[in-house]
């Protein structure tokens, strides 16, 4: 492994491992996603880069998603090198088998791999083939996919026109929710659900509209869908915009980065309310301040995904007119970490702190960042359209000045700041994106 993580070495050494996996001498294996045997020939995937020439469009926006990065982020490379270290390498295919289904299941993802020798197709990470080869839907979780043999390209275009590079075949299943479930429903080795986002969306009114994933993330406009083709109406953006910036910042150029940004903060922008409301005070009183917080996602819980690396919280505040804080919760302390169970300079410090983050917790019922040391996944997500309001207590002192400014903002941040450093990441650090999902205000005169 390329990186060297002394801090994790450590803990690998000091907890218990988990249960032993079906081992042979490459490592664990599941005859569909981590085969013992190659069931795909490297030399049989295409590259993006040979898409280019006739589908321009999908390959530029989908070089910038970060489906195209998901082999290149250092924080995948860097948490997979910790899970090297805790398994001797005898794990090391379980973290790649979504991020590179190529790379797996043409076993050039062994025990012991390193990125930096990979060949080009499995560092394109979850590249076209890895969606259009797909033939089947055999399990909804954990690269659940079977991929086909024949070379043709899977769509749902209507009469596609005959091209010299490949074939094409109908798939209806690609526009499911179940086909993104795939591989976005993450499940341990172990058995412990990591990432559900399918199984929010089952039980979601989107999921009673009709409204698969792709409405949301690949939304339609009309075009050809090749160069020379005829033009169409309902093809899908290639961009996967959610929460994350552009990953491979050096393939996209300003305008792209701006397209992007312009698509992330339309798509946030539905993503939740927050309410302010003060009750009544005196000074020398307490002000009960009721923040009410809404998910107005209809597909899926909030956060969703990788719940337990995101951050999102609620950050309350109480100012006097003469700017003194009065109160003050979900605020950073001086690492721009929260004050929570991780904080190196105030843990625990933040006692009213309400985050929809998720947590691991091990056998001995200690926390824990990593999912293989979990035996217990705790949630606070909030589930699709759900409303919740949590009452703060805030002291006012008999000789304040009034005013008092309230406000309250709904956070999400990428990465925690600790844990990048803890990764041994910190030129990564700028690339942390903290987003207000939703904020409001008011004054309390007195
Ligand atoms: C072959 C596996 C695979 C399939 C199939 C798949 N994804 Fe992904 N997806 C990933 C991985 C892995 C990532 C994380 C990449 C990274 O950031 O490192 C990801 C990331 C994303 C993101 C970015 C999330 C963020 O934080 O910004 C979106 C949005 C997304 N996928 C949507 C979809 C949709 C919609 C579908 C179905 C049409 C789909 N994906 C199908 C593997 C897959
Ligand atoms: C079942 C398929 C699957 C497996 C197995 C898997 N991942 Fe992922 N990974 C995903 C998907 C899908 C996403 C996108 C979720 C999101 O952005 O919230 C993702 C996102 C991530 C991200 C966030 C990247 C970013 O910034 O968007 C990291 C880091 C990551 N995975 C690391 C790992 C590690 C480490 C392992 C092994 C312990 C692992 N993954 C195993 C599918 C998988
Ligand atoms: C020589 C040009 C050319 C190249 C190279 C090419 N395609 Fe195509 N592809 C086409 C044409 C033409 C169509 C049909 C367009 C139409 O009818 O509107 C098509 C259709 C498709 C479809 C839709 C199939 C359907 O049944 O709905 C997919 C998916 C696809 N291509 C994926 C790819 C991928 C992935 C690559 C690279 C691995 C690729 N193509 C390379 C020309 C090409
Ligand atoms: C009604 C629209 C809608 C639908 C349907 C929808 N999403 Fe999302 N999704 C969003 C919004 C808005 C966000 C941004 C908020 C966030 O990051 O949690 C998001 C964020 C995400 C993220 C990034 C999460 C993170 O914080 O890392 C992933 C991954 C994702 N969605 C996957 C999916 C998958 C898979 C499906 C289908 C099972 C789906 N989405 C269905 C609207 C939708
Ligand atoms: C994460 C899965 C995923 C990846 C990766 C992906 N696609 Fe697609 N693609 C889709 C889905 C879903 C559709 C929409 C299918 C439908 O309309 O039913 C689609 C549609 C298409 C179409 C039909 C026209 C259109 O845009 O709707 C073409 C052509 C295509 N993709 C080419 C590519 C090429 C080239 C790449 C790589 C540069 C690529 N795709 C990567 C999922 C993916």
């Amino acid at each position: 492994m390329r990186h060297f993580l002394p801090l994790l070495l450590l803990a690998a050494c000091t907890t218990t491992p988990a249960p032993t996996p079906a081992a042979d001498a490459g490592g664990i294996v599941d005859p569909l996603s981590m085969p013992a045997q190659a069931t795909v020939d490297l030399n049989a995937v295409p590259s993006a880069e040979t898409c280019k020439p006739c589908h321009p469009r999908q390959a530029a926006e989908w070089s910038g998603s970060r489906h195209a990065y998901s082999m290149r982020d250092p924080v995948f490379q860097a948490l997979v090198g910790a899970r090297h270290a805790a398994f001797a390498g005898e794990q090391d295919k379980f973290c790649v088998q979504c991020h590179s289904i190529a790379g797996v299941r043409s076993l050039a993802v062994a025990p012991g791999f390193e990125f930096a020798v990979l060949p080009p197709v499995p560092m394109e990470g979850v590249t076209c083939w890895s969606c259009h080869a797909a033939a089947s839907i055999a399990r909804l979780h954990n690269a659940g996919l079977v991929m086909a043999t024949d070379g043709a390209m899977r769509g749902n275009l209507a009469q596609p026109m005959a091209n010299p590079q490949h074939g094409t075949q109908a798939a209806g299943f690609l526009q499911s929710a179940e086909f993104c479930g795939t591989c976005h429903e993450v499940v341990e080795l172990h058995g412990l659900p990591l990432e559900r986002p399918l199984s929010e969306w089952q039980d979601s009114p989107a999921a009673l509209a009709g409204q698969s994933c792709a409405d949301c993330h690949m939304p339609k406009y009309d075009d050809v869908a090749a160069v020379g083709g005829p033009q169409r109406t309902g093809l899908r953006s290639h961009r996967f915009v959610g929460l994350d910036p552009p990953g491979a910042r050096e393939a996209t150029t300003a305008a792209e980065q701006a397209d992007w940004a312009a698509q992330r903060d339309a798509l946030l922008a539905t993503a939740a309310t927050v309410t302010v409301a003060p009750g009544p005070v005196k000074p020398g009183g307490t002000l009960t301040v009721a923040v009410t917080v809404q998910n107005k996602i209809a597909g899926h819980s909030l956060p969703t995904g990788s719940t337990f690396i995101r951050q999102c919280w609620l950050e309350v505040r109480a100012v006097a007119a003469d700017g003194k804080v009065l109160y003050e919760s979900g605020n950073f302390d001086a690492n721009d970490d929260l004050r929570d169970r991780w904080s190196a300079l105030a843990p625990y410090g933040d006692a009213d702190l309400v985050s929809f983050s998720s947590a691991f917790v091990d056998g001995k019922g200690q926390p824990t960042l990593f999912p293989w040391l979990a035996t217990e996944h705790h949630r606070n997500q909030l589930r699709a359209g759900e409303k919740r309001t949590y009452s703060y207590f805030v002291p006012v002192p008999a000789d304040v000045t009034g005013p008092v400014q309230l406000t309250a903002r709904l956070r999400l941040r990428t990465y925690p700041p600790f844990l990048v450093r803890l990764l041994g990441l910190d030129a990564a650090l700028p690339t942390v994106l903290l987003t207000d999902l939703a904020t409001d205000a008011t004054a309390v005169s007195l």
